[in-house]
């Protein structure tokens, strides 16, 4: 029987999974059977948290116990402060930063298990980026605030003040938004460390190292830096044309798995309105920007590749979300991290219950037949 080849893996099944569910053709994305619209247009990012890991939405009691949880786990020790201070002082990106972060989060932690690892990789996420982010700007960081609910804290680490409810809203609506999505290339990498049996730290560690690809979750910042041209340049089509002529790709456009709009594009994008409308700065130019960006580019991608529906995907209005709720496009794909994290440890737990290693195979197209020669005849 000769092995089966799929170059990276598409349209290949490895796993089942009840967390979440894309259907590309018809642009829809279910997590936990509810649309992906309902849930970030209502639950808190604890709630979405709290239905990944059991299936249900919590009780009130539930919700208010399961966010003490996480926020008991926010706290980071002196050794990852300084792996960060470090990391800032070198000029490191933030993914490398959260990278380090998170690997050294388990320093002076005596006992590990899955449910407590889950709630300290979530709890830690953004901390850590925070962190790193106040290094970078020559300031101490924040410490985490209990009484405050995921997001918010997330905001007040950053600056050092509580944001405005319709920020905390905006960023809410972006964590719930991109929490899980099928077995993409992060959650994969998360699924395989934990196939060994491994644990779930490693499991986030090498997740964060897979996001932070300009393929994967790398794409928002160049995506913000794109609109802030265009804005610029006033002249969206010239350029679509020149980056498509250079055979370049346009960023924030296309997905392996949907065939029509991603459906998160659509909650970001009115997230983005409101956030944008409420701007304290009254600053709605970018949205206005990316809109008709978004229409321009949509047309000339159909032409410049037929027979391949390109629309915008998820980081498309990331970018102009995150940029209006106050996020340097410097902690974008961390912020996207600090979100998918719970989607990572929920997969790890899932593939924890049913296991099988995952191991295939690869098709050898190396020499055969050589023998060996010895170094004074080479
Ligand atoms: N701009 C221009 N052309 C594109 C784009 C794009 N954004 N995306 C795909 N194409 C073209 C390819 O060049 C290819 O054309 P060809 O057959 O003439 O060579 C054709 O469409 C098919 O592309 P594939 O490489 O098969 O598409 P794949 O499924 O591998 O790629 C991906 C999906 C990686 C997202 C791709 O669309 C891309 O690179 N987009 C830009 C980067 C981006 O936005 N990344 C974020 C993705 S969302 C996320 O991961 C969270």
């Amino acid at each position: 029987m000769t092995d089966a080849h799929a170059p990276g893996l598409d349209g290949v099944s490895v796993a089942e999974t009840r967390l979440s569910r894309i259907d590309g053709e018809a642009g829809e994305l279910l997590v936990r059977g509810y649309p992906i619209d309902d849930l970030a247009g209502n639950a808190t990012y604890e709630e979405t948290v709290f239905l990944l890991l059991n299936g249900r939405l919590p009780t009130a009691e539930e919700r208010a116990d399961f966010r003490a949880e996480l926020a008991a786990h926010r706290g980071i020790g002196e050794e990852v402060l300084a792996v960060l201070e470090r990391a800032a002082r070198e000029g490191k990106p933030a993914m490398d930063a959260l990278r380090m972060g998170v690997a050294a989060a388990t320093l002076g932690v005596e006992e590990q298990d899955s449910e407590t690892d889950v709630r300290r990789v979530i709890g830690v996420f953004p901390t850590i980026v925070a962190a790193y982010w106040r290094y970078r700007q020559g300031r101490e960081p924040v410490a985490p605030r209990d009484d405050l609910r995921h997001a918010a804290n997330y905001l007040y680490m950053l600056t050092g003040e509580e944001a405005s409810d319709s920020r905390v809203d905006g960023l809410e609506t972006y964590l719930t938004a991109v929490v899980d999505h099928g077995l993409n290339a992060s959650t994969f990498s998360a699924r395989v460390v934990v196939s060994t049996e491994s644990d779930l730290v490693s499991a986030a560690t090498a997740a964060v190292g897979t996001l932070k690809g300009p393929l994967h979750g790398g794409a928002p910042g160049p995506v913000l830096e794109m609109l802030r041209d265009v804005h610029e340049s006033g002249d969206s089509e010239g350029y679509v044309r020149e980056t498509l002529d250079a055979g370049e790709r346009l960023m924030g456009f296309g997905h392996r798995v949907y065939r029509v709009r991603d459906p998160r594009a659509a909650v970001l994008e009115s997230a983005a309105t409101r956030v944008s409308e409420e701007r304290e700065d009254g600053d709605a130019a970018l949205f206005e920007t990316a809109t008709a960006f978004e229409a321009t580019a949509t047309g000339i991608l159909a032409d410049h590749v037929p027979g391949r529906r390109l629309e915008t995907n998820v980081e498309f209005y990331t970018a102009v979300l995150l940029d209006g709720v106050g996020i340097p496009k410097e902690l974008f794909s961390a912020t996207f991290a600090v979100s998918r994290v719970a989607g990572w440890m929920a997969h790890g737990l899932e593939q924890l219950d049913d296991n099988r290693l995952v191991r295939p195979t690869a098709r050898y197209i190396g020499e055969t037949g050589r023998s060996w020669t010895p170094i004074e005849e080479r």
